[in-house]
């Protein structure tokens, strides 16, 4: 494998396990240098332990990334172990789900907290060594939970919405310091996934087919992400099931009316609302539009 990160520094969030573990593991294999952050001290040093391995620079950091000190502290960290910061991946995530009409403000929070506030913090913090140094990369890990719907998900739905907002504003704003920011929505096997029920025989085969989603697919799309040949690419949202990699949209209009008179609540009823509901979207849920196995 090419050494695309060499000499590099990546913070990777939420490193301890699954997706983040496979990131960390990628950027090493370029020989990037890694601050592994997890608040799973146990779960962080395992993964410093295999980076090192591999022969790079690997640290571990168990500081929670919704706290602002935390934060810039994960940062400052990179930069005191490997004298500069080129990457940031925010990965860290919590689930909190909970169907909305008995959510509760602790459980919106706390999801919240992590997600987009600690996104902003992680990416805040990075943000000043980036402008000074006239490059940097952000990956983001959003959910397809937020960009097309789920049951039970009010809180990680919105947060995770929330981050492709920050990424895409991050984009607009650091592309003058030739810095991007991209999102990727994963589809990864995961301890939650593996909740699905296998019952039926249908059942069962399907959750040995979604078994194949391994992080490492994820882990490779994100590692690209960070090297200097995506230098490019910013303001974008990708997905990534298994071997596919799609390019998401992002939200454009997609038919308008006009009247030139004003609209009342009859004519909108009369004419806006008929000629709109053509192109409606449907109550979808992420497995409505990603509803075949992955391959
Ligand atoms: N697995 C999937 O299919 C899937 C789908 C959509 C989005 N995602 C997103 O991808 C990311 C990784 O998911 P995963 O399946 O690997 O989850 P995971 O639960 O296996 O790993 C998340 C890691 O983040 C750490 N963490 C939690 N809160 C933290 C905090 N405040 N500070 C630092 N670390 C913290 C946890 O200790 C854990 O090791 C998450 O942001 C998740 O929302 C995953």
């Amino acid at each position: 494998m090419k050494k695309h990160m060499e000499g590099k520094s990546v913070v990777v969030t939420g490193a301890g396990r699954s997706i983040g573990r496979a990131i960390a593991l990628e950027i090493a294999k370029m020989g990037g240098s890694v601050v592994v952050n997890d608040i799973n001290k146990e779960n962080a040093e395992s993964v410093v332990t295999e980076l090192k391995e591999l022969g790079v620079g690997a640290v571990v950091n168990t500081d929670s990334i919704s706290s602002w000190d935390g934060a810039n502290n994960m940062i400052k960290q990179a930069v005191d172990a490997f004298g500069r910061i080129d990457a940031v991946v925010n990965n860290a995530g919590i689930l909190r789900d909970v169907i909305f009409h008995k959510m509760t403000k602790d459980d919106f929070d706390e999801v919240v907290d992590v997600h987009l506030r600690g996104y902003f913090y992680v990416s805040r913090a990075a943000a000043t060594y980036f402008r000074n140094q006239s490059s940097g990369a952000y990956v983001h890990m959003t959910s397809t939970s937020g960009l097309i719907g789920n049951f039970g998900q009010a809180n990680y739905s919105a947060a995770k919405l929330g981050i492709a907002g920050l990424s895409k504003s991050i984009a607009l704003d650091m592309k003058r310091y030739n810095v991007r920011s991209n999102c990727i929505a994963p589809f990864a096997w995961s301890p939650l996934v593996a909740t699905i029920p296998t019952e039926s025989p249908d059942q069962a085969l399907r959750v040995e087919r979604m078994k194949r989603m391994t992080p490492d697919k994820v882990g490779v799309v994100a590692a690209a992400l960070c090297c200097d040949k995506a230098a490019h690419i910013t303001g974008q949202i990708f997905a990534v099931r298994m071997n596919e990699i799609f390019l998401m949209g992002q939200s454009r209009p997609v038919r308008s009316v006009h009247n030139g008179e004003g609209w009342t609540v009859d004519s909108i009823f009369e004419t806006a609302m008929p000629a709109l509901e053509k192109n409606m979207y449907q109550l979808d849920r992420s497995q409505d539009i990603f509803s075949w196995d992955p391959i």
